[in-house]
């Protein structure tokens, strides 16, 4: 690569490693970028501590290999991979299916969550124990943990275990059949729909559980200005509490809706009110971290219309983009902020240790998304067509090239 007239290296204490030499050193070597560029930005490589990466079980709609490329086509190093697989990653033997699937076949460093419950099915805990020494955290993500008493116990042992309990909130007695924010598109246009208060409900009964048992407890993809609220005070009374909001519930809001299957994923996007409140959050630090909730499915799957396709969108190749222009151009949040929440805070909260690992960002060429070349199988996302400046050139993870 011709260097650039301006090349801005984003150090930071917490990334030691990423240093002029070390980056001057990859990009100078045999594997280095082509094309002449008079400005490019160095990130440290991204976290995401919530994608579906679908293997084993479901290698139709991504497989590892695809979802880790992907990743790497985003900015990420680090991924934690979702439990919602079959088989579940329930017990040291169904977590060493998905295990040996990474080791063969992961472009980059994916850190495999074990299911809180077996067979996620909340009604007995998984053997939380054995996995616990090759599992990120415990997440029974996809479904809500209705069980309080089994809940309860989980924090317990997460907590003799000094592992994360990561949950998906969602009270099932409140859905009644939505599938969309119960808002005023869902009523204009006829859809049934997913109240607010069927996730703030499980945070609420969650934090009282977090209280009694002292366990670090993070909440996924929150996306209503009353988690966000439940939140804050949490943390203002001292628990052990974070978590994490997605890219779409920070820039969109239920007037972006349309009858298609790209705009359906769970929780959904709710209202003005709860879009400001979690760019608040985000920004006062109350929302510690953005995660993708990287969720693809096959085209035939999202073809189906708002009602009857499954929930999920694809999320990583655009995140860093989407949030660069929709948030920090626009003056919302610094940059320094948004690396803090797609780097640091997730390292640090799921004790997982920097690596050497960069990408080299063109951010000032204006571009549009087009899922059509997304390298994930999922190609459903909300955001096509959508104008953005961040090109992802180039990641490398130690000085091997992933993307
Ligand atoms: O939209 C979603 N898709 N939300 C979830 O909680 C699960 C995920 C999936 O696995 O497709």
């Amino acid at each position: 690569m011709a260097v650039p007239a301006k090349l801005t290296i984003h150090t930071d204490p917490r990334s030691p490693f990423l240093t002029e030499a070390y980056v001057m050193g990859v990009l100078s070597s045999g594997n280095a970028l082509s094309g002449a560029y008079s400005e490019l930005d160095i990130f440290p490589g991204f976290c995401d501590v919530h994608v579906h990466l679908r293997e084993p079980g479901f290698s139709y709609k991504e497989t590892i290999g695809s979802g880790t490329r992907a990743c790497a086509r985003g900015g990420y190093t680090t991924v934690c991979a979702m439990p919602n697989l079959n088989p579940v990653p329930d017990s040291v033997e169904h977590l060493n299916v998905e295990l040996d699937r990474i080791r063969c076949d992961a472009c980059m460093r994916v850190l495999p969550y074990g299911s809180i419950s077996v067979g996620e099915a909340g009604k007995e805990l998984a053997d939380l124990e054995g996995m616990a020494p090759y599992a990120v955290a415990f997440s029974d993500d996809g479904k809500g943990l209705q069980d309080p008493g089994l809940m309860l116990e989980a924090m317990r042992r997460a907590k003799a275990l000094g592992k994360l309990i990561v949950a998906h909130c969602e009270d099932n007695t409140l859905l009644k059949g939505g599938y969309i924010h119960d808002g005023e598109y869902a009523r204009l246009h006829g859809h049934a729909g997913i109240c607010a208060e069927s996730e703030w409900r499980p945070i609420q009964r969650d934090l009282h559980l977090c209280a009694k048992t002292g366990c670090a407890y993070h909440v996924c993809h929150i996306s209503c200005k009353e988690s966000v609220e439940l939140i804050r005070q949490a943390k203002a009374d001292g628990l052990d509490v974070t978590c994490e909001t997605a890219p779409h519930y920070l820039l969109l809001d239920e007037s972006c809706l349309k009858e298609e299957g790209r705009f359906k994923m769970n929780p959904p996007i709710r209202g003005k009110k709860d879009r400001e409140a979690l760019v608040e959050g985000l920004c006062d630090g109350t929302v510690d971290m953005v995660a993708t909730d990287h969720a693809p499915h096959s085209p035939e799957e999202k073809s189906r219309g708002l009602k009857d396709s499954p929930f999920g969108i694809s999320g990583i190749e655009t995140a860093f983009p989407l949030l660069y222009t929709g948030l920090v151009r626009t003056g919302i949040l610094p940059l320094s902020t948004l690396l803090d929440r797609m780097v640091y805070t997730p390292l640090e909260r799921f004790g997982i240790p920097a690596v050497p690992g960069f990408s080299v960002w063109d951010l000032q060429t204006l571009t549009h998304i087009d899922s059509k070349d997304f390298l994930s199988m999922g190609k459903a996302t909300p955001f096509d067509g959508q104008e953005v400046y961040g090109t992802c050139l180039a990641t490398y993870l130690g000085d091997q090239r992933i993307w």
